[in-house]
């Protein structure tokens, strides 16, 4: 579909977007719209051909290849920025845009508190059993209440740990911190010294109240995270250093009934290492939104119990997704006016 044909710009958005202002934005900067209203994942050639022979800027997705040598198209159609709804860009070859002369842009700060929302549902769903139960109830299965059904996990007391202590890492432990008086343990290269104070400031004021105090400490090793942990939350970012973080060995060092949550990336975790782990130990309970080689699960992993699985929707309120579209394409209107663009990835 096209809006504003008269546009001095020409922008290619390749999926159907959330609300209305992303589609002001551009109007108002002057651009013509070519969007794709397929729900479906266009292929490469498809992304090309929709690019075609002029484009000032493309609004793409997490699930397309935004690679050197899609780059190369855009930046030989005539473009000056790739716009990813998204706040991961492990889809974009951000130092290719970069060689390009290409800005790139994310959309960081909008989806902070809905990711943060959906790894602590994680967290519950996981941990006690929701979706197991709630199969059980609409099969039939509840004869009436008994002492050994569907014992889950208490989190109250326990310890946090985060693989990643970035925005939503941190607004996951102070949410699961704060309301379940859980100790948090995080790996992290930087010291978030912000998450640190709100929990000591916490921890104190649970202290006067007479309630259980909260406790942060930073761990030199992914490894002491994994071992100390009751519940474990991926929050880092993919790339080749942090591919498979958990893997068979490290899933090993956890505790035999921990919890692991990912709404960070898929191919933080080896998901066939996983499978093997949650068959060898019931008791050990997962909740994701990514997976390895999404939208494929790894074979295995949707029979077992002790897995919740949930089709990469962390961001997915219409007021976050409203928010991401909108920071889009504010992106790519900054760009195309000559001003510095709103977000970018570091590069
Ligand atoms: C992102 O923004 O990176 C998410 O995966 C989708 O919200």
């Amino acid at each position: 579909k096209t809006h504003n044909s008269k546009g001095k710009y020409r922008v290619v958005v390749t999926k159907p977007l959330v609300g209305d202002v992303w589609l002001e934005t551009l109007l108002r900067a002057d651009c013509r719209v070519d969007q794709c209203l397929s729900e479906r994942i266009l292929s490469r050639a498809e992304l090309r051909e929709a690019i075609g022979s002029h484009c000032d800027g493309v609004i793409g997705q997490l699930t397309e290849p935004w690679d050197d040598e899609l780059m190369r198209v855009l930046k030989s159609a005539g473009g000056k920025v790739y716009s990813n709804v998204a706040v991961g860009y492990d889809n974009v070859d951000v130092a290719a845009a970069t060689r390009h002369g290409l800005a790139v842009g994310n959309t960081p700060g909008v989806l902070t508190e809905t990711t943060a929302e959906m790894a602590v549902a994680l967290t519950f769903a996981a941990g006690r059993r929701i979706v197991e139960a709630d199969a059980f109830m609409r099969a039939g299965k509840y004869k009436g209440w008994l002492p050994t059904m569907f014992l889950g996990k208490l989190f109250y007391g326990k310890t946090l740990g985060l693989i990643g202590a970035g925005r939503i890492g941190s607004v996951f432990a102070l949410t699961m911190a704060r309301g379940c008086h859980m100790d948090i343990v995080y790996y992290d290269q930087f010291q978030n010294e912000q998450l640190e104070r709100k929990v000591r400031e916490t921890g104190s004021l649970y202290q006067q109240l007479g309630e259980r105090s909260i406790s942060i400490r930073r761990a030199d090793t992914v490894e002491e995270v994994l071992e100390t942990a009751d519940v474990v939350s991926l929050h880092t970012i993919l790339d080749a250093s942090t591919r498979h973080i958990i893997n068979a060995e490290r899933l090993r060092l956890m505790k035999k009934d921990a919890i692991l949550v990912n709404c960070g990336r898929g191919p933080l975790i080896d998901e066939r290492a996983l499978v093997q782990h949650c068959r060898q130990h019931p008791d050990f309970r997962v909740g994701l939104d990514v997976f390895e080689n999404e939208p494929q699960m790894a074979p295995g992993l949707a029979s077992l119990p002790n897995v919740v699985v949930v089709p990469h929707i962390a961001s997915a309120t219409v007021w976050t997704r409203t928010g991401m579209c909108t920071l889009a394409a504010a992106n790519v209107a900054a760009i195309l006016r000559g001003e510095p663009v709103w977000n970018q990835p570091d590069v």
